[in-house]
């Protein structure tokens, strides 16, 4: 199947009133096992590969992005590549060679003036390009590298006239917006604003992207759906699947040495997951 950009994907799932996930890609079997997830939901899904991966990659994008294109081409699920959290300007400039349709561009960190003057820069050249650009204001915290945020803690969660002011000022094409998510949580505890959800939605324009989701339960995301989330990003959970089933085969057989034999069982428990959360993301609540 050809491949097919985020922008396509965000606006049918709106337009039907539900989500599509986009999945984070580290390694081969993170991308082959988004297809197979997204082939036996029947469901379209994003490959997304962030900087903190390219890093992992040498800071090589193109082997990594050129293996996410092949796979997505050859899925019979319709797939997106999405370039995610960068902050580097020169990581921002290959997304478009490397065949990326879009990016998010993470300014977060900078103070409020600041952070709208880089996005809006980031949009500028993105759009001259038919890219595709999401960006974040509040601050989902716990990414690789960072202390972990209280997401309850003032100035962390997005707030709506900001919000909305930002979108006008940046044009960006989708919000990254903090309501209670946080990344990298192993547990699914996460409780989500789901009035604040509610009021951005009202706010904003454009469609919002929840970061985080590997932390919050299944009901939370079906209400945060159905509440005006579209985007919602998984990343640990798959990385979760990926080691629990590579530790199983392992401890059970400590002579083992072909990664092919520990591989296959965990790109398996990385597959199913994807199916699980494009399930969640495809049918939100209706209460
Ligand atoms: O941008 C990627 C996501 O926000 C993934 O977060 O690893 O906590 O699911 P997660
Ligand atoms: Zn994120």
């Amino acid at each position: 199947m050809p491949l097919v950009t985020t922008g396509e994907l965000v606006r049918a799932a709106r337009a039907a009133g539900h989500g599509v996930a986009a999945f984070n890609v580290i390694t081969l079997e993170h991308a082959e096992a988004i297809a197979a997830g997204a082939e036996a939901a029947g469901l379209p899904a994003l490959l997304q590969v962030s900087e903190n991966a390219v890093k992992f990659h040498g800071g090589r994008l193109g082997p990594l992005a050129a293996a996410m294109a092949a796979v997505a081409r050859s899925s019979r699920a319709p797939l997106a590549l999405h370039l995610d959290h960068v902050e580097d300007g020169e990581l921002l400039r290959a997304a478009h060679p490397a065949g990326f349709g879009s990016v998010m561009f993470d300014a977060s960190k900078l103070p409020y003036a600041e952070n709208v003057k880089a996005t809006a820069e980031a949009v500028r050249w993105g759009h001259e390009r038919g890219i595709w650009v999401e960006a974040e204001l509040g601050r989902v915290g716990g990414k690789d590298g960072e202390p972990p945020l209280d997401a309850h803690a003032p100035g962390v969660r997005t707030d709506p006239a900001e919000a909305a002011a930002y979108v006008a000022d940046t044009g960006v094409d989708a919000l990254a917006v903090a309501v209670g998510s946080t990344h990298a949580m192993t547990e699914r505890t996460a409780a989500l604003d789901q009035a604040l959800i509610g009021r951005l939605r009202e706010a904003v324009p454009v469609p919002l992207v929840l970061h985080g989701s590997s932390g919050v339960p299944d009901g939370e995301i079906r209400r945060a759906v159905a509440a005006g989330m579209v985007k919602i990003n998984v990343g640990t959970a798959l990385n979760t699947a990926f080691t629990g089933a590579v530790r199983g085969y392992l401890t059970d057989r400590p002579a083992a040495v072909d990664p092919r034999k520990y591989l296959a069982p965990a790109r398996d428990a990385m597959a199913r997951t994807v199916a699980h959360f494009l399930g969640l993301v495809a049918a939100p609540a209706t209460s």
